[in-house]
């Protein structure tokens, strides 16, 4: 408990509005100083970006939301606040001026903290009578979204104060991290300057352009960045044999003209010795293998991530996939004159994710797996990225599952696919799910697909190429016998009573 239940804002900015959604999206009431006429406007649009942003991200439960209130006075929302954080702008003079101010209007216990950039809290505090409470509460845009938040104390900065801002915005969802030593730019910002700096190099004496420079980190060590840092992906580079090995192999190439930031520490014993055992600290029990793993999963949970957005490296995975897919797809077709019985075009494997807390393969599961089937029929036929990005695709408009048999983790599943009947917009389909160890039948799923065109959302024919091929599998599946549960509905047989 932090007894917070109104949070104070000084500043409704592009910071300051991230903070007012964070807060109120954690159900704190919010009361927000900004002389912007226009400062209603924009909080309320960013709050909008934000709820969005967090009915995607979690499906927990969230609770109220907090109320948002924009005043004008400094003093209304410092008297106010049960917390209070400024996001004025970046100007020494200015906040050391308006925290003294929120600092005289606001209760003597209430934690003032400041989301400067890199501006010295012992400097922003000089003008309070309570400075022992303000710290700096550096965080990064989008506020509502973005976990880390520095926490730098000044000279006359209480640990308590240290201490009940972390509780604070640990309180709200954010991960704090303590800086040591009171320095401008704190630790990410000086960080990402260093990058910045040698960007505006490249740029400056044309070896890339903004956009190559972007590629080069959201492709390639970005990604990496995101879940591991910097020093544990160098520990994993310098193989079993660790940190000491990666330093030994690449230290040397600090004093060689790589960048243009050449001012580096001694790489001596001490220095190497400090940087192995806090790196053997870092990485606790875990081997080489183990931190590999971590670090594929970790890496493979981001790809999957971008690929469902289809955008940075989640567009190469996608466009990878892709491929694999139509080169299977035509295999198939070329091998498909002989085939007669129905069409086996899906595997899976049953995913943790997909099992319930029976340890069986869950109900939303099968509709996955039957939609996947579906895909590969579509992909068998024809469909492909230009098909579909031309407007033109089979939407799903009714499906009937049959559940017949449980299945567990792990197992291998195959599914066949049966056309049933086709016209020109429409394929009714059955699909067969099975566990592939003893051809055990798990389920069926019985669809009707539309043709559509996607851009007007109106059933349309098929293009020919697609159409022949629907066509001439549904003549072949005619000679098919009809799958018994073909055409069923739900029914209960009524007992006479
Ligand atoms: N933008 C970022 O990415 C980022 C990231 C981390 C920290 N910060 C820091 O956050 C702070 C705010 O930055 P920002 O990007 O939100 O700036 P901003 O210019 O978007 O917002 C500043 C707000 O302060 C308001 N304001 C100005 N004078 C005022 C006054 N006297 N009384 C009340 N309101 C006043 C302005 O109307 C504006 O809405 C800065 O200290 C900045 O260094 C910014």
């Amino acid at each position: 408990m932090t007894g917070v239940k109104t949070v104070g804002l000084l500043g409704g900015g592009v910071i300051g509005a991230g903070w007012a959604a964070r807060a109120a999206i954690n159900g704190h009431d919010v009361v927000i100083c900004d002389l912007d006429p226009e400062a209603e406007r924009k909080i309320g649009e960013v709050m909008v970006n934000a709820r969005r942003a967090y009915s995607r991200m979690t499906l927990a439960p969230l609770g109220e939301l907090g109320s948002i209130r924009v005043v004008r006075t400094i003093e209304e929302a410092a008297a106010a606040a049960d917390f209070l954080q400024e996001s004025l702008p970046e100007q020494e003079e200015l906040k050391i001026a308006l925290l003294g101010r929120a600092d005289r209007a606001a209760r003597p216990d209430v934690i003032i903290g400041s989301s400067t950039s890199g501006l010295l809290p012992t400097k922003l505090q000089s003008g309070m009578t309570h400075p022992e409470r303000f710290v700096v509460g550096h965080p990064f845009n989008p506020v509502y979204l973005m976990p880390l938040v520095e926490i730098c104390g000044g000279a006359k900065t209480s640990a308590d104060a240290k201490e009940r801002a972390a509780t604070f915005y640990r309180s709200v969802g954010m991960r704090p991290l303590l800086v040591r030593k009171e320095i401008d730019g704190f630790i990410a910002d000086r960080l990402m300057e260093a990058l910045w700096r040698e960007a505006l190099w490249l740029v400056h004496d044309d070896v890339a352009t903004a956009a190559e420079i972007d590629d080069a980190i959201r492709f390639g060590p970005g990604l990496r960045w995101a879940f591991m840092g910097t020093f544990l992906i160098y520990r994993i580079a310098g193989g079993e044999a660790g940190m000491r090995h990666f330093m030994a192999q690449f230290g040397p190439a600090l004093k060689w003209p790589w960048t243009k930031l050449m001012d580096v520490p001694d790489l001596d014993g001490a220095l190497l010795d400090k940087i192995v055992a806090q790196s053997d600290f870092q990485a606790g029990n875990s081997s080489i293998r183990d931190l590999e793993r971590l670090r594929d999963d970790c890496l493979v949970s981001v790809l999957q991530g971008l690929r469902g957005r289809d955008f940075a490296a989640g567009s190469v995975l996608r466009a990878f996939e892709e491929k694999l897919y139509e080169r299977d797809a035509s295999a198939m077709v070329n091998a498909d004159h002989k085939v007669s019985g129905p069409l086996r075009l899906h595997t899976a494997k049953v995913e943790p994710r997909w099992v319930d807390y029976n340890g069986h393969m869950t109900e939303s599961a099968y509709l996955q797996v039957f939609g996947d089937t579906s895909d590969a029929l579509f992909r068998y036929i024809g469909i492909d990225a230009a098909y579909r990005a031309s407007g033109l695709n089979y939407y799903t408009v009714e499906t009937h599952i049959m559940h017949l048999r449980e299945v567990r983790e792990g197992e291998p599943l195959h599914a066949t696919t049966q056309i049933l009947a086709a016209d020109e917009k429409r394929i009714h389909l059955f699909h067969e799910l099975y566990r592939t160890r003893d051809e055990m039948k798990l389920a069926t799923a019985e669809q009707m697909q539309l043709h559509v065109n996607t851009a007007e959302s109106r059933a349309c024919p098929a293009r020919a190429n697609v159409l022949d091929q629907v066509m001439r599998i549904a003549e072949k599946h005619r000679r098919l016998p009809r799958p018994e549960n073909a055409g069923r509905q739900i029914s209960m047989p009524t007992t006479g009573t």
